[in-house]
């Protein structure tokens, strides 16, 4: 499937994620025929489109918005407005994800309207059915259309207690509204009035700051709800106290432990997960773990290893699969997105000097991954002859041309994308933990009847060794990013600078 980020009709405050027409497409991006003659040709080729769905919130300039805003009682139903607190203080003391109050003054009234994210994305009122009916039918419109994928925007906030109390002193004021227990049976209740039960679209939610638990709950099987969902646990190992806009080198061994954990116990409870490294809110993977600079390509098929021969779905998010960087910017007046400008600004109201916020909002902006797809040297990175929102920083020698004609990135990613089609010890297999002290190689074992499949990557720029167990000293190499085509044949394995290897044994007594 390809997933697209939101390309509905919207003032573009945040990036499409502010949607002002659930049912059309933006001109920007395209018409109604466009998005139809894509469906199409995907599909001849055997790949299903995956829309993103932004149900949490609502654009303020969308129409339900603005006929509550115009006084209509049914519309102001669809939003959460709440009159000042006894003290005259907002409502409560939620934050914004993006900074600030998470309430805005509801036009010229005394009412206050709830946003999570900007202001101009003002939250959907799911405990009014007739949202939830809305909505139902915004996911069936574009099933009508032939889509069959669906990723549900911050999905597991929208379970929020009628009351919407303050988060008492000391406690994390996103607990009281993350992980819901309403939120699996409104998904249930989606499910049989637009996207199908099991198995008839394929659908994934993102979850903001969740547990195991609850996961498990949303992905598996029998409850119905969602085929997987996203954590985004594994990708603030670089982040102080919890904290995105600091900086910091990452913690490996957790996160290791996190992969692992992930992995083992959404198998034990049946759950399913989505794998990623990188999207369009996170900077890029090669640049947080690993050395796009002295080893481009070790760094992206390791990295690409690591995930894509685990248990769960691996997504590929655009220019990861020809070793795309952050870009090289000298200024913050270079970023565009909202988070990013508001967190700088922030960072030196508190104190931090400017070269320093600078160089944390360099290191953590969404930006970072949002530069346009880099096709060739050419101006512009050959994707438009038109000046793009960012600019691309090192186009000349990272682009799919050239990753076409000699590259080691974008063949490695076919292979790993092929293998799992052949081997359904990948998609099937159980997943065992391994060496999980060793200080550089993250790892794991795959087994499916009798075949075992051992994963070994190191995640740093100095050689290492691992001991693996004796099944593995004589298997086939399935894939090595250092073109192995033989198996260690000793209980030591050494590994080069982020090096990934995966072998393969088959015990005959089991066949
Ligand atoms: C998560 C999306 O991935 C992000 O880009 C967006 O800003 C927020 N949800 C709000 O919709």
């Amino acid at each position: 499937m390809v997933w697209f980020n939101p390309f509905f009709p919207s003032p573009q405050r945040d990036n499409g994620y502010d949607v002002s027409d659930y049912y059309g497409i933006d001109p920007a991006m395209g018409t109604m025929a466009d998005l139809e003659e894509l469906v199409a040709a995907l599909d001849s080729k055997g790949i299903g489109v995956m829309l993103d769905m932004v149900l949490n919130h609502t654009s303020t300039e969308h129409e339900w918005f603005q006929r509550a805003l115009a006084g209509e009682r049914d519309y102001q139903d669809y939003y959460y407005l709440r009159p000042a607190a006894p003290d005259g203080g907002l409502p409560n003391n939620w934050v914004s994800k993006f900074g600030g109050p998470a309430w805005e003054r509801f036009g010229n009234t005394d009412q206050y309207y709830l946003h999570l994210y900007d202001r101009t994305q003002a939250d959907l009122n799911w405990h009014n059915p007739r949202v939830r009916e809305e909505l139902a039918a915004v996911v069936r419109f574009w099933r009508d259309k032939g889509v069959r994928g669906f990723r549900f925007d911050v999905i597991n906030v929208i379970g929020k207690p009628w009351e919407l109390p303050s988060a008492p002193s000391g406690v994390d004021d996103r607990t009281m509204y993350t992980d819901g227990e309403s939120v699996v049976g409104y998904l249930r209740e989606l499910a049989a009035a637009s996207y199908g039960a099991a198995g008839e679209s394929i659908t994934v939610g993102e979850m903001s700051s969740t547990s195991i638990e609850r996961c498990i709950a949303y992905s598996h099987p029998q409850l119905g709800a969602l085929s997987m969902v996203f954590n985004f646990h594994h990708l603030k190992v670089d982040y102080v106290d919890g904290r995105k806009w600091t900086k910091t080198p990452f913690d490996f061994l957790e996160l290791k432990r996190l992969l692992t954990d992930w992995s083992l116990q959404m198998q034990v409870g049946g759950g399913w997960n989505a794998w990623f490294w990188n999207n369009h809110d996170q900077p890029r993977a090669v640049d947080r773990f690993a050395d796009p600079l002295r080893y481009p390509a070790e760094s992206a098929t390791m990295l690409a290893t690591a995930i894509h021969l685990l248990r769960g779905t691996p997504y590929v998010y655009m220019g990861e699969e020809i070793g795309m960087t952050d870009p090289r910017y000298s200024a913050i007046d270079e970023y565009v997105d909202v988070e990013a400008i508001n967190a700088y600004a922030e960072l030196v109201r508190s104190g931090v000097g400017p070269a320093e916020a600078f160089d944390i909002v360099r290191s953590k902006a969404r930006d970072n991954a949002r530069t346009p797809m880099q096709w060739d040297a050419g101006p512009n990175a050959g994707f438009s002859s038109g000046t793009p929102w960012l600019r691309p920083t090192n186009h000349e020698s990272v682009n799919v041309a050239a990753e076409e004609s000699a590259g080691r990135i974008l063949p490695y990613y076919r292979h790993l994308i092929r293998l799992r089609k052949t081997h359904p010890i990948i998609a099937e297999g159980q997943v065992e933990s391994f060496a999980l002290e060793h200080p550089q190689v993250f790892g794991y074992i795959r087994r499916l009847g009798g075949e075992s499949l051992l994963v070994l990557t190191n995640f740093y720029g100095d050689p290492t060794a691992v001991d693996i167990l004796p099944e593995f000293i004589t298997g086939s190499v399935l894939i090595s990013n250092y073109g192995r085509s033989r198996a260690p044949l000793t209980s030591r394995c050494q590994l080069r600078p982020y090096e990934a290897l995966a072998i393969l044994t088959t015990s005959h007594e089991e066949i």
